[in-house]
């Protein structure tokens, strides 16, 4: 945090195109050595290659996009209300910065809070999860050969990090802290924040509902059913982490799903022919097996997978569940793994109340032709997020984030900037 405070005093008044600078240069050399990265990653947490390289250069995006907005913080100049006075307002970045970043998008989820720090001209420590420490160092190195000054960015690496995250986050020094993880940490991470008043980005957890209508384009549907569902091999907090279908096409919709998770070759991430890797660990593998195993104890049908695969990882089969009943328990937690429970509904009333049936609102997903009806309903679902006929909300320009326990703040985008600027308000006394 020493380095983090120190640089901070000379970056905050780095020139906004210096900085810009460094940011299009990252960005330069993470597509410049997309290979090298993809390979680590994949061999750090076990995506497939391809699902690397898309995150690598989503991951790029965010400095790329950022870099493209250091040069325009500005602030507002306006005549006061009375007509004597003006006032005048500034933005400054926040401080030095503690980010806590998830394995399951190990660069990501980094440059989506690096970017905008930096383009703000704000310092900080990022401390990478256990699972996945090595895409971050080369982050850094990439960030390092692109000219960034020493103390901007400083990475900690821990192996358990409950002791070294609390005084971190209880030092005064610190003014921002950002997190992207689980719901149960977020709270605590909120909790130990509060005591100095910290400003806070929570991206925490999800239980997406994907809304299937009866006057949706199906293909489009399956097709986008595959990729919310399967991308990251459903370790993601935007997975579809629930299908709801309407009665009329649910079988239908239920038997292609099925077909098109049933053909995806599991197994070794850098094996070229694969399309779903590992999860990330045993401990993460078996709550996905009791998730469907409660299901299938409770009456649901396995219409494919259910079970564990052999092999050199923690493998596990995709899977599609029907005739799932009301208090499965995956219909309230998050599966973070290839799993993809079908409901059907009847009325659009009963659809909507199921999808806001969480403790969580982070995306939901809505398929429909109606023009009406899609904002009928997006309008009534609680979530900061919302892919209409779109299978994926995430782009650097975008502002991402959740509502009620999926947290607060937002990444990307405008809305991303704001979160590392602070307001200054000047009184003048101009007649
Ligand atoms: C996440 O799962 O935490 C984020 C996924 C994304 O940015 O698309």
């Amino acid at each position: 945090m020493g380095a983090a405070h120190e640089a901070f005093e000379m970056f905050r008044t780095m020139a906004p195109r210096q900085r810009s600078d460094i940011l299009r240069r990252s960005y330069d050399l993470m597509i410049e050595r997309l290979d090298d990265l993809a390979l680590l990653m994949t061999l750090e947490m076990g995506k497939p290659v391809v699902e690397s390289k898309a995150e690598i250069t989503y991951a790029a995006n965010f400095f790329r996009w950022y870099g493209e907005e250091a040069v325009r913080i500005d602030g507002r100049y306006s005549v006061n209300e009375s007509g004597a006075g003006r006032m005048l307002t500034m933005r400054q970045p926040v401080g030095p910065c503690l980010f806590i970043t998830p394995w399951n998008f190990p660069m990501a989820m980094g440059t989506r809070k690096i970017g905008p720090a930096i383009a703000t001209g704000c310092t900080c420590v990022v401390k990478p999860a256990k699972q996945t420490p090595l895409s971050m160092l080369m982050l850094g190195e990439i960030l390092e050969q692109a000219g960034c000054p020493a103390g901007v960015v400083n990475i900690l690496t821990a192996s358990s990090s409950g002791q070294i995250m609390e005084p971190l986050i209880r030092d005064r020094r610190l003014r921002k802290l950002s997190f992207t993880g689980s719901t149960e940490v977020g709270r605590r991470l909120i909790e130990q924040g509060a005591e100095q008043i910290l400003r806070v980005s929570m991206e925490l957890g999800g239980n997406a509902p994907f809304l299937i209508f009866e006057d949706a384009d199906l293909d489009a549907a399956v097709d986008g059913a595959m990729i919310a569902k399967m991308r990251n091999g459903g370790e993601a907090c935007v997975a579809a982490n629930r299908f709801y279908v309407h009665e009329s096409v649910a079988s239908e919709f239920a038997d292609r799903l099925a077909a098109r998770m049933g053909q995806l070759k599991v197994g070794r991430g850098t094996d070229p022919d694969v399309n779903v890797g590992p999860l990330i660990d045993e401990a993460q593998r078996s709550k996905v097996a009791e998730l469907v195993d409660d299901a299938r104890n409770r009456g649901a049908t396995i219409a494919v997978g259910g079970e564990r695969v052999d092999g050199p990882g923690y493998f596990y089969a995709p899977t599609v569940v029907t005739d799932v009943p009301d208090d499965a328990a995956f219909l309230k937690e998050e599966i973070f793994g290839p799993v993809a429970p079908v409901r059907s509904f009847s009325s659009e009333q009963d659809v909507i109340r199921w999808a806001n049936d969480t403790e969580y609102g982070l995306v939901a997903y809505v398929y429909t032709q109606d023009i009406n009806r899609a904002f009928g309903v997006i309008e009534q679902l609680d979530t900061g997020m919302i892919g209409l006929n779109q299978r994926l909300v995430s782009h650097a320009g975008a502002p991402f984030g959740g509502v009620k326990a999926s947290g607060y703040g937002r990444e990307g985008g405008h809305e991303g900037l704001h979160e590392y600027l602070q307001t200054k308000y000047i009184a003048l006394n101009i007649p």
